[in-house]
């Protein structure tokens, strides 16, 4: 390398070389790697994007998407209610005795049960529900809880896991009204205690 070219290097590095300096290190004004500066551009240019988009038009904000969740939310907690939530147990069943509620039972008797207790309600595996003789009870409530719980032990099913609270009140209803007391011919014969 001939002086001379030392001399014009150092001219460039001292053409570059910035005015500050910290315990004897200084710094060139080289300028900044493409990549890196065209990066940089890009984040200004999608800070510009992002700012008009989201505070200038107001799209596609944070609190919209909560609402709209807690809307959804709502609407299923909604329906999950009108489909479960009606809270009906064994201690608060009442005899329905609504035409919509009763076809309902009645769909839900001849699908499950009719098997071992007979279209009729006269009875074959499980007891005669129409005659006066009851095993477990023969109100609404008691009804519910073994059709609820079952009596596994003699063969019937607890049915809460297939059923739903209103589809048991329903369905005892149903055989509340449609069987009780009517005594069918060729029924089973009775067991358990008889209760007017
Ligand atoms: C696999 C046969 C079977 C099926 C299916 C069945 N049950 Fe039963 N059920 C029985 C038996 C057996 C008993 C008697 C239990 C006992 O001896 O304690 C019974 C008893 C009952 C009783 C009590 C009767 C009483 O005298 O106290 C009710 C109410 C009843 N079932 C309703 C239903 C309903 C409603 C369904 C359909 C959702 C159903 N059962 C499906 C076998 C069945």
């Amino acid at each position: 390398m001939s002086d001379n070219d030392k001399i014009e290097i150092i001219e460039e590095l001292d053409e570059k070389l910035m005015d500050h300096e910290y315990d004897g290190i200084h710094e060139l004004d080289n300028s900044l790697p493409p990549w890196w500066l065209y990066m940089f551009y890009g984040t200004i240019i999608f800070a510009i994007v992002y700012m008009v988009n989201f505070f200038g038009m107001g799209s596609y904000m944070q609190q919209d998407e909560l609402n709209s969740e807690k809307e959804q939310a709502e609407l299923a907690i909604a329906k999950y209610k009108e489909k479960y939530g009606k809270n009906i147990d064994e201690t608060n069943a009442v005899l329905i005795s609504d035409a919509n509620a009763l076809a309902d039972g009645a769909e839900i008797y001849t699908k499950n049960c009719v098997a071992c207790h007979a279209a009729n309600g006269g009875g074959g595996v499980g007891p005669n529900f129409t005659d006066n003789f009851w095993i477990h009870g023969n109100t609404i409530n008691d009804l519910f809880k073994t059709i609820k719980y079952g009596v596994p032990e003699k063969g019937m099913i607890p049915w809460e896991s297939q059923l739903n609270p209103e589809q048991i009140q329903n369905v005892a209803s149903y055989i509340l009204t449609e069987f009780k007391g009517k005594n069918v011919e060729g029924g089973k014969e009775p067991q358990g205690e008889e209760i007017n």
